[in-house]
């Protein structure tokens, strides 16, 4: 149960937004604690400090810049994402696309300031390659899938389990998620069956009538 990951998103979400984030971590927490599974929350970055110092939960920025100190204004600097409280960072989300080159360099700034990634792809190419680049994690989400309630260990389990072997060749010491239309129970028995160690998910939780009853149906088939 401890090497099991569940990342809840909660991207622009307005149920995931200011006091609203604090809200769901918390109910993350309980949840966490409950079940024995870890749980990280990824808010927004003007609401990771409101989060980190209020809920003792892992957070996780949205996105993250490879900018360094300096003369840079308006990026997300992976010392201020650290500073404010945050564990981690997703790299290139399917809404927060980068390139290539840019993944690489904003791999390279998070760990230079101890935060652990998350690496997001689209298909099993993407996440060979996302593998090189020696991130903690590599999350694979189907575009088309996410927001669908649709869940993606159910409609394209070949691309979790082409990505597990695809990352198994290229570095093994990466973990892989999925995620995309994840909200249920057998979704999250369904993801680790296939080989990822965990979810990064989010409208099925964020938006639901009760978050944390959504996030203990997610773990009651563990
Ligand atoms: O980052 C998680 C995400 O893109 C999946 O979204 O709403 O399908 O769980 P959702």
């Amino acid at each position: 149960i401890s090497s099991i990951l569940i990342v809840l998103n909660l991207k622009t979400y307005l149920e995931g937004t200011g006091e609203n984030s604090v809200r769901i971590a918390q109910a993350c927490k309980d949840v966490a604690d409950d079940s024995g599974i870890d749980i990280a929350v990824a808010p927004q970055f003007c609401d990771i400090y409101r989060v980190a110092s209020q809920v003792d939960i892992p957070v996780y920025s949205q996105h993250l810049d490879s900018v360094g100190a300096g003369s840079f204004t308006g990026h997300a600097f992976s010392r201020c994402i650290k500073d404010a409280g945050a564990v981690g960072t997703l790299i290139n989300h399917s809404e927060r696309r980068l390139t290539l080159a840019e993944i690489d360099a904003s791999v390279q700034a998070a760990k230079k300031s101890g935060l652990a990634t998350i690496v997001c792809t689209n298909n099993v190419p993407t996440s060979a390659a996302a593998a090189a680049l020696s991130p903690d994690y590599v999350a694979v989400e189907p575009p088309e899938l996410i927001g669908s309630g649709i869940p993606v260990s159910k409609a394209d389990p070949a691309v979790v389990t082409g990505s597990v072997e695809a990352i198994l060749k290229v570095n093994p010491a990466v973990k892989v998620l999925c995620g995309a239309g994840i909200s249920k129970g057998e979704d999250l028995a369904a993801a680790l069956e296939l080989g990822s160690v965990g979810v990064l998910l989010a409208s099925g939780i964020v938006k639901a009538a009760s978050p944390k009853a959504a996030l203990e149906d997610l773990v009651s088939k563990i």
